[in-house]
């Protein structure tokens, strides 16, 4: 007998291997400190709600949702900073397309400045740029943003911590059990290889994965540079977890 399948034609999610994410508890990342677990982790069951749901629609979005560029202010003024598009399909463990799964990507502005109020960064806010963005995948799989290229950012660490230029991303996936939180990279950056966060990752092959690669064929000449981004939800080609063991 097989099996039935959950919603969305995946097949059962395949346990996740936890020996190949960063570790929680990294004392160079210094928040990981008290934010990793005490204790030893329990693994429970998954139950069908976990593994068909949640389910999205087209009809959440606003037509202006993926456009970082002109969301916040409603269409009116342009955010200042290097105009890029950020693309890529979402697959699963089996390179089959993730399809209506939302993406979610927040960011710094063009100074490497949130808008949040706990961010003191003295790089100014951008009055035209909000710095968070959603959007569906296709039927093929696909997403993505128009935004752009985030600025570095120091952070309080070690006392001189560069985070280097990223792109904050949540995948639902069909499931929750597949749900993925990491960030995106930039190809070429100097300061990916001096991060304390990326350094969680202890495989370099690994980072790659984190990093989008410059992407010209689908620049747009005199508007807009392309990065690629291609996310794996679970399985031996899955993209790497921010530095904890999420989902089940
Ligand atoms: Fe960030």
């Amino acid at each position: 007998m097989t099996a039935a399948l959950p919603k969305g034609g995946s097949a059962p999610l395949i346990p996740r291997d936890r020996t190949v994410h960063p570790v929680p508890f990294d004392p160079d990342y210094k928040t990981s400190v008290t934010r990793s677990p005490k204790y030893a982790l329990l693994a429970m069951e998954s139950t069908p709600t976990e593994e068909t749901g949640p389910v999205f629609g087209h009809d959440l979005l606003g037509p202006l949702d993926s456009n970082l560029i002109l969301n916040f202010t409603r269409g009116e003024s342009p955010a200042v900073g290097e105009r890029i598009l950020v693309h890529g399909h979402v697959l699963d463990e089996n390179a089959r397309p993730v399809r209506n799964t939302l993406v979610e990507i927040w960011q710094a502005n063009a100074g490497g400045r949130y808008r949040h109020i706990k961010d003191t960064y003295f790089a100014p806010l951008d009055p035209n740029f909000g710095g968070c963005g959603r959007t569906i995948t296709d039927e093929e799989g696909r997403y993505q943003f128009l935004t752009i290229r985030p600025g570095a950012y120091p952070w309080p660490n070690r006392g001189n911590d560069w985070r280097p230029m990223h792109i904050h991303f949540s995948v639902f996936g069909s499931g929750f059990g597949q749900r993925l939180i990491t960030q995106m990279y930039f190809e070429g950056d100097p300061l990916i290889r001096h991060c304390p966060i990326v350094a969680t990752v202890k495989d370099r092959s690994h980072i790659d994965r984190l990093v989008a690669p410059l992407d010209f064929s689908h620049s747009k000449p005199h508007d807009f540079l392309a990065y690629k981004f291609d996310i794996v939800l679970r399985g031996r080609r899955q993209t790497f977890f921010e530095n904890k063991p999420e989902g089940m």
